[in-house]
């Protein structure tokens, strides 16, 4: 009998990002023989991907870490290892305050990993934090079997330094993967069982092809033709960026969501311009008008944050009136956070936690009422909906997703699962809607 393979935990904090590079590592090590470990008990190996996005995430990192201390000394075999966001902000530091932590990779060195492995299981600690200059990936190698959902990044890194935010300085400017190896890879993910595919980027506006060119909007086109692909989205857009042509494109392309991220960060434009968002809110509203022309129906989501340095009421209030006006479908709302190395954090008129916190609940309550109002009004519509299987509460009740990206949940037959089915809504809930089947 062979040895017993090693095994792999990995704990995933943050966007979809971090979500789609710890499927890579998972590739990566599945390749070097590694199993998954369901906990981080059972596991050789402990891989925790991080975000510095905002402080908390930051915080639950050190403390997670911080407890598997106790698991090392036990078996000291065990190796531990920090990569991600904040892996790339920390670097050396990780290491210094955390002594059992055996190695650090930073956003750029995921494909190093097996070489810092290698040097760990000699005992030799390491921080890699070299952020690359050009897209270093190779293709994932398509997995056996996919779930419904698959995630392919098209672009890393951004060029934008919004004032609060740290992620040009931990995922390093923009640079867009080759076409080629964005389809391939988004192929091999639909002949592994895949139906609906998201593109990722920070800002997937600004994607280009680095040798032919081809933009955003032509990407969605070429990857419309794949057969067995249902439906692909995106995210993130940033709205300065946001084209005429991929707005036609999401009204044309029949396998293209009816759904847009457009984050505003706040409908101020004194609060925008400190952000330097580079657009004003008219700007803004401009551009949801003119996408709700062209693509009826669409859903719209957002970001906002409460509480940015000098924020006055009658700015957090401009971004209440904002959420009436462009109408989110969904919405990320997030307290002001100092994050290092930006511009925000060296600013005066920080506010009080105690402010942003009742601001946030201000946001969420008057985007509760307004989303249930929208939700009630869509009662009548027949859908298209993706099954995703059955649904988590409710007996019998199977859930999926529109053509809009909402959550519906109808009684029908798990059979279902994986195809597409037509439904009425019959009811509009604060984060679902409910409905009932018709005949195909
Ligand atoms: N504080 C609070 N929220 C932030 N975001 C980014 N940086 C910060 C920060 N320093 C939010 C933005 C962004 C989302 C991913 O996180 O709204 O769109
Ligand atoms: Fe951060 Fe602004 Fe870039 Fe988005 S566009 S990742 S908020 S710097």
């Amino acid at each position: 009998m062979g040895a017993t393979a090693k095994r792999v935990h990995i704990t995933t904090f943050g966007c979809q990002m971090n979500e789609y590079d710890s499927g890579r590592l998972a590739g990566l090590l599945a390749e070097l023989g590694y199993e998954r470990a369901e906990a981080p008990q059972e596991a050789d190996l402990i891989l925790v991907n991080t975000c510095s996005v905002r402080q908390r995430a930051e915080h639950k990192v050190y403390s997670l870490v911080g407890a598997l201390k106790e698991l090392k000394q036990r078996r000291p075999g065990l190796i531990i290892g920090v990569g991600g966001c904040v892996a790339q902000q920390e670097g050396q530091k990780l290491l210094d305050q955390i002594p059992h932590l055996d190695l650090v990779f930073g956003t750029g060195a995921l494909e190093r990993l097996p070489e810092l492995l290698e040097e760990a299981g000699r005992g030799h600690r390491r921080a890699l934090v070299d952020l690359p200059a050009a897209p270093a990936r190779q293709p994932l190698r398509a997995p056996a079997r996919a779930g419904l959902k698959a995630l392919v990044t098209v672009m890393e890194g951004c060029d934008n330094f919004c004032s609060y935010c740290v992620v040009p300085h931990v995922r390093g400017r923009e640079r867009s993967r080759p076409a080629a190896e964005v389809i391939a890879e988004a192929a091999g993910l639909t002949q592994a069982g895949a139906r609906e595919i998201t593109l990722l980027g920070q800002n997937v506006n600004s994607y280009r092809d680095p040798g032919e060119g081809l933009d955003f909007p032509g990407l969605l086109k070429r990857l419309c033709g794949l057969p067995q692909l249902t439906r692909l989205t995106f995210t993130t857009s940033h709205p300065k960026d946001l084209s005429f042509r991929l707005m036609e494109a999401l009204a044309g392309l029949d396998k293209v969501m009816k759904k847009l991220h457009l984050p505003a960060q706040s409908g101020s434009d004194r609060v925008l311009k400190a952000m330097g968002r580079g657009y004003t809110r008219r700007q803004y509203l401009d551009k949801v008008e003119g996408l709700r022309r062209l693509v009826p129906g669409v859903a719209l989501g957002g970001d906002i944050i409460v509480g940015f340095p000098g924020e006055s009421e009658e700015d957090f209030e401009q971004s209440l009136e904002l959420l009436e006006l462009a109408g989110y479908d969904f919405l990320y709302s997030f307290k002001y956070s100092d994050r290092p190395f930006t511009r925000a954090s060296r600013l005066s008129g920080k506010l009080s936690e105690e402010v942003k916190a009742q601001r946030l609940a201000r946001l969420h309550a008057r985007q509760n009422q307004l989303v249930l109002e929208l939700h009630r009004s869509l009662a009548g519509q027949v859908v298209q909906v993706l099954v995703e299987g059955p649904a988590k509460k409710g007996a019998g009740l199977l859930t999926g997703r529109c053509q809009a990206g909402r959550a519906v949940n109808f009684p029908g037959p798990p059979e279902l699962a994986g195809g597409l089915a037509r439904v009425r809504i019959e009811e509009g809930l604060v984060n679902s809607l409910r409905g009932r089947l018709l005949p195909a």
